[in-house]
């Protein structure tokens, strides 16, 4: 059955699922075949996943969060949520005697419903106590990262997540606040910086400044690097694996890995070779982009394993 947009909006309004026809028409090569979706978040790609499926195709879900676990509303005896970090996609499948699957879609990143909860902490629009764990049940925080971290470690999250080049003042400052007075929320953290420029240049700034303690909070660069060596072994000969990123270094990470069998780490998988199915990156439509402006950062690789 084909997908319409307006199916999903009927069933699920909240978060709008990114790039969803573009990934779900390249993931799925074998109609009854074994598929995973790392990232179930709001649920959409799942759903559109179940409706391309025949009767006797699966889906095994993951999703860290309790929050979006609590929130499926697909019932379908082919479908299966586990509320568990995809790292540990192996062990799970091996506990259900799955070896090998046809495809695996990743979603990186936040869903809306996580965006727009001020209780988590990981906007920096709203004024709010700095958490940022995507889940709940871990014990490190954006309060953790900014009042305890070492001066060595602040320097490596921003320089490295955060790509700035002047990563060492962005430690100053937040090494003499906190000597003051812990750095709590959101807006503890805006002030402390004042941004010359445009409007655009400070959001710009802002973005990649708590980006970047969500990266380390969730330790997202080597989880995702750890997942896709994980993926290229459970992987079907044919079948694929897509990637949606919303930065520059997770799609760089993806990248290297689908072109050139190595990870950014040097780790290298000569015998584990995949071809990409689009030479170029795809991104989202204009259309897609007025409709949902989260979505103008997103980019998605397709990987085939050869
Ligand atoms: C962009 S949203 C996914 C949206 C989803 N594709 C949809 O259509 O609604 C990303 C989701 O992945 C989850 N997530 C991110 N990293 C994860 C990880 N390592 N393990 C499990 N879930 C993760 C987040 O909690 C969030 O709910």
């Amino acid at each position: 059955m084909e997908f319409q947009h307006s199916d999903y909006h009927n069933i699920y309004s909240h978060h709008e699922p990114v790039l969803l026809k573009e990934s779900i028409e390249n993931l799925i090569t074998d109609q009854n075949g074994i598929y995973i979706d790392a990232t179930f978040g709001g649920g959409g790609h799942s759903y559109a996943i179940l409706r391309k499926l025949n009767k006797g195709g699966t889906l095994i879900a993951f999703d860290q969060d309790k929050e979006s676990i609590k929130r499926n509303f697909i019932k379908d005896k082919r479908f299966h949520l586990f509320h568990n970090n995809f790292i540990h996609i192996r062990d799970i499948l091996n506990q259900n005697n799955i070896k090998k699957v046809s495809g695996i879609l990743a979603d990186l990143g936040l869903s809306s419903l996580q965006i727009d909860d001020p209780e988590r902490g990981f906007s920096n629009q709203l004024n709010c106590p700095l958490d940022m764990r995507m889940n709940q049940e871990s014990s490190y925080s954006a309060q953790n990262v900014l009042n305890e971290c070492s001066k060595k470690e602040l320097f490596n999250i921003f320089y490295e997540y955060g790509e700035f080049k002047n990563a060492r003042k962005i430690v100053e400052k937040i090494l003499k606040k906190r000597f003051q007075k812990k750095i709590t929320t959101s807006l503890d953290l805006i002030n402390l910086f004042f941004i010359h420029g445009s409007f655009k240049r400070r959001k710009r700034f802002f973005a990649r400044l708590f980006q970047s303690i969500r990266i380390e909070v969730n330790n997202e660069i080597n989880i995702l690097k750890d997942f896709l060596l994980k993926s290229s072994k459970i992987i079907r000969k044919g079948g694929r694996i897509a990637i949606i990123s919303y930065h520059s270094l997770e799609d760089r990470i993806t990248k290297y890995f689908f072109k050139k069998g190595i990870l950014i780490n040097k780790i290298n998988l000569k015998n584990l070779p995949f071809r990409m199915i689009h030479k170029k990156v795809i991104k989202p439509s204009l259309q897609e982009i007025i409709r949902n402006p989260r979505s103008r950062s997103a980019r998605l690789r397709i990987g085939e394993k050869a």
